[in-house]
């Protein structure tokens, strides 16, 4: 049943399907080749005043946006961002030479052959990357451990929660896919290393959007990177999600797909709503509240309207297992006002977050947390051995 299935009907959406199934990964490979060089090469230029990567932004973008007011380097008006990355040298060093091995290492690690044939190098590259997505973290946690308090790092503390929370993801998802596969669950443990790969992705998808919207919208890198930060953690989640959708087949779960469990989620999400309401900090949007719209508001949209067709096609065909992985999906962004007042207190009261940054962080915090957790419950509830566990309970 967890084999190689289809889960996104081929009838109903042929068109996205192909998508996913051809351009995605082709999409990948292309920003993989292109941004590896970049990011290994970060460090490499001894004067830190024009490396690879800013040279390509001024060629693909402009020189302004690549080394002009907002562009972090050390031209930028505010003396930049690469004299905070100095400050941490070793760790950020080390940062950029991990992720560019593990996101060339995290796609050979998609190829069947080295799965299934060469297992002792897919253990071998697997280690490796853990190993990098170590790095990653430690690296990670130190510069903001540092520059949050200061209000120092690149786009604001909106940013600033977002780099935290992709961190503890990269922890999370290693965590559950070891767990997994310790437990000779293979299936659950692709999930897993899936959605972590898409988090490690998150860097060369940024730089992406850098230069689409750099081109598109003209603004500068400070505020394009703050938009693109809050579209990517939806977008990246529901993206692996309809990668493995599209792939892979899991069973049922009758608890999931409950009513019961509906209405639960249905009153976490109100009561989280009225609290954000009451409570909760005013939500201004940031410097272009038409632009948070665009970036999270508008996804969300889609990807409720995406998951209620692609629940209903399964429910047709009486697909049982397609229909709970759609309803959860569902249910994680029906919970997402829950899990936005747990994101408040955090950036709040753990890491101090300016009140005029609050209010974004709380509601793309939530909706990211609220699909994410979704993703997360899912594998588990129709893992091998827990899924019989929450059925029982119904
Ligand atoms: C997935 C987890 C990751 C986290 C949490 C993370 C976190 C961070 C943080 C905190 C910074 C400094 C703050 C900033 O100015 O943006 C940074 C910068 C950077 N990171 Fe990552 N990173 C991750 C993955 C990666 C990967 C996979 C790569 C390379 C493929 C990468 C390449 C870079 C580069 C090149 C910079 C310098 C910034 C620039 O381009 O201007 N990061 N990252």
């Amino acid at each position: 049943m967890m084999g190689k299935h289809n889960q996104v009907p081929e009838g109903i959406i042929d068109g996205l399907g192909l998508l996913y199934k051809r351009t995605i990964p082709v999409m990948v490979i292309i920003t993989v080749i292109f941004f590896a060089p970049l990011s290994f090469t970060y460090f490499f230029d001894e004067t830190h005043t024009s490396n690879l990567s800013d040279k390509a932004l001024a060629i693909l973008v402009s020189p302004d946006f690549a080394y002009g007011v907002g562009s972090g380097t050390l031209s930028d008006l505010n003396g930049g961002q690469i004299k905070r990355y100095l400050r941490h040298l070793p760790a950020m060093f080390s940062h950029t030479i991990a992720g560019s091995i593990a996101i060339v290492i995290g796609l050979a690690q998609f190829n069947s052959t080295i799965q299934f044939k060469y297992g002792s190098l897919h253990r071998f590259l697997g280690r490796l990357y853990i190993l990098c997505a170590l790095v990653i973290s430690w690296s990670s946690a130190l510069f903001l451990a540092d520059t949050i308090p200061k209000d120092e790092v690149f786009s604001g503390h909106t940013f600033a929660y977002v780099l935290s929370s992709l961190s503890v993801g990269l922890l999370v998802t290693i965590a559950l896919a070891l767990r997994a596969i310790w437990k000779r669950d293979i299936s659950s443990h692709r999930e897993f290393m899936v959605m972590n790969y898409a988090f490690m992705l998150s860097a060369p998808v940024l730089r992406v959007q850098w230069i689409i919207l750099g081109r598109l919208w003209g603004e500068t890198k400070y505020i394009i990177n703050l938009y693109s930060a809050i579209f990517s953690g939806p977008f990246l989640v529901a993206t692996s999600i309809l990668y493995l959708r599209q792939r892979y087949a899991r069973p049922s779960n009758s608890f999931l797909v409950s009513s019961q469990f509906r209405q639960i989620v249905a009153a976490c999400g109100l009561l989280g709503f009225v609290f954000q309401i009451i409570k909760g900090p005013s939500l201004n949007g940031g410097p272009y509240p038409k632009a948070f719209i665009l970036a999270l508001g508008a996804p969300l949209a889609f990807y409720m309207a995406l998951f209620t067709v692609l629940a209903r096609a399964a429910s047709r065909r009486r697909d049982m297992g397609s229909y709970t992985a759609w309803v959860t999906y569902q249910n994680g962004l029906i919970s997402a006002p829950m899990w936005s007042v747990l994101v408040f207190y955090v950036a709040r009261d753990v890491m101090r977050c300016s009140e005029e940054n609050l209010g974004m962080i709380t509601v793309a915090g939530g909706v990211v947390q609220g699909l994410f957790i979704s993703f997360v419950v899912h594998v588990l509830a129709t893992s091998k051995d827990n899924g019989h566990l929450l059925s029982k309970n119904l």
